[in-house]
């Protein structure tokens, strides 16, 4: 059965985890998420003075890592309560409380947008890739970042993440959804050409874990 992705369920999911979601993330990448991400970012070369949307930012890992760089960066997520706590971690970045398949910025806005862990989430995926590739500078670039091939070790990944999850939150549900979601995501390659459609053209695809993280970057 296909997972109902209804953003207010989604919505709604996002902000009951919120206070466990950075706690929980690190106990099911065993203590690399960070690492990964700030991997990912280096992919990029972004300089002082860029401007950077990170889109489903939710507690803000992304754009925090990206503000040391000295660019402005402008965060973006539906769930308030997430929100909250990257608005506690990181003071300096402007954060917005929006839907990204409707971004309230005008064309040609970033030379940069970012999304980790959030296409996923999106019911209607392909609409949100529209508006990423109309926000972006042309020969602005676009990294996506999520669960990448599913290979033997993500399999493993799968069945060890609802044990641990179970022995830190009773909000086991989102993390079933999590497992189910990344079951039926599309695979990295289908993702390209899925950019591909949308007028993107493909720069780079980077995977970390023995593939099971994928981080693909494409070019306006
Ligand atoms: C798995 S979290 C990823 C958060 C962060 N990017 C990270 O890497 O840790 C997914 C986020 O996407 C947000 N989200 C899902 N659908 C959205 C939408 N249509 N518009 C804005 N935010 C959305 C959720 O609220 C949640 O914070």
């Amino acid at each position: 059965m296909t997972l109902d992705k209804n953003p207010e369920k989604i919505h709604t999911m996002f902000n009951l985890i919120s206070e466990k979601y950075d706690f929980i993330n690190d106990v099911m990448s065993f203590g690399t998420q960070k690492f990964i991400k700030s991997c990912c970012i280096k992919n990029l070369d972004i300089k002082s003075g860029d401007s950077v949307l990170d889109l489903c930012c939710g507690t803000g890992d992304l754009a925090g890592m990206i503000k040391n760089r000295g660019a402005n960066v402008t965060g973006i997520d539906f769930s308030e309560k997430m929100l909250d706590i990257a608005k506690d971690r990181f003071s300096d970045i402007c954060w917005l409380q929006g839907d990204v398949t409707n971004l309230p910025f005008p064309d040609e806005s970033f030379d940069y947008v970012v999304m980790g862990f959030g296409l996923r989430n999106i019911r209607n995926a392909e609409k949100a890739i529209e508006e990423t590739y109309r926000v972006l500078k042309p020969n602005g670039k676009f990294m996506h970042i999520d669960f990448g091939e599913k290979n033997f070790l993500s399999s493993i990944y799968d069945k060890v993440t609802p044990l641990l999850v179970k022995f830190f939150t009773e909000n086991s549900f989102a993390y079933s959804y999590l497992i189910q979601s990344k079951r039926e995501f599309l695979s990295p390659d289908e993702l390209i050409k899925d950019f591909e459609s949308k007028g993107f053209k493909f720069q780079k695809r980077k995977d970390y874990l023995f593939s099971v993280i994928s981080c693909q970057i494409m070019k306006k």
